[in-house]
């Protein structure tokens, strides 16, 4: 479960600029939901993402993670917790070219001191919830279609079994179609995997296939309630 309250982020860059990217921001999200967060450009959708996925911390009030108040630890203690509960996409795919697809979703593992075989195995069953085709998993990443390569990056997301996944514009860089594929397989992940999700996009259009969207302007939470008609991805396997 993810509790936010009253969350503050002030960026220093320099020694007198000062840039307020999130003023108090409160909500909770129960595990299993799948909430999207929109928002217009600079509104602070990504330093939230950053500080919900433990990538940084609040400047001011607390965030809890399962219980845990995690706004306060210290960058390995957050690297710890990403591991064992998060799992990342974002809007390029940041995958190894020139490298197998099994591969590319096998590396976060490197560091869990797993045998190859079990890693090889959990990256497997990440690329079947991701709904990859099983015939391209020896291609190289750079073969592939844009599509493709985030349901990549969508499984290599899911290796390390995280019960948050946040995607921050996973649709971005893909064309209307493309993207109703990925937004199909977040469906899934939520409806089949029971996992939680937060996506991240300035699309109404895009944010209306979660089940809630909590919107976000210059810094705070201006609106946040359930999806009334809520899309259902057009994907045609
Ligand atoms: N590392 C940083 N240092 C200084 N200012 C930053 C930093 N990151 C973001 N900002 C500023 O914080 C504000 C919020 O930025 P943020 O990236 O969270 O917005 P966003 O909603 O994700 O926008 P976009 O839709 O364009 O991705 C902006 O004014 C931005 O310029
Ligand atoms: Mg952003």
């Amino acid at each position: 479960m993810i509790e936010c309250k009253n969350i503050g982020k002030t960026y220093k860059s320099g020694d007198d600029v000062e840039t307020q990217a999130l003023k108090s921001v409160s909500f909770l999200i129960k595990d299993g939901e799948f909430v999207a967060i929109t928002g217009p450009s600079g509104s602070g959708k990504s330093t939230l993402m950053h500080i919900i996925g433990c990538l940084d911390t609040p400047t001011s009030g607390q965030y809890f993670l399962d219980g845990k108040d995690v706004s306060k630890l210290s960058d390995d203690e957050l690297a710890d917790i990403r591991m064992q509960k998060i799992g990342f996409v974002f809007q390029a795919f940041n995958l190894l070219p020139r490298t197998a697809v099994l591969r590319n979703v096998m590396l976060p593992l490197i560091y869990a001191g797993e045998s190859e075989t079990e890693r090889e195995e959990k990256a497997k069953q990440a690329l079947r919830a991701s709904a990859f085709p099983e015939g391209f998993w020896n291609h190289h990443s750079n073969q592939l279609s844009g599509g493709m390569m985030q349901r990549v990056a969508i499984a290599r997301a899911l290796v390390n079994d995280p019960t948050l996944v946040l995607a921050d514009e996973p649709t971005g860089n893909l064309d209307t179609k493309t993207g109703e594929i990925v937004l199909d397989t977040f469906q899934r992940l939520h409806a089949e995997h029971g996992r939680t999700i937060v996506l991240i996009t300035h699309e109404q259009y895009v944010a209306e296939h979660a089940e809630r969207i909590i919107h976000i302007r210059d810094g705070d939470v201006i609106d946040d309630g359930r999806v009334k008609s809520r899309r259902i991805a057009d994907h045609a396997p």
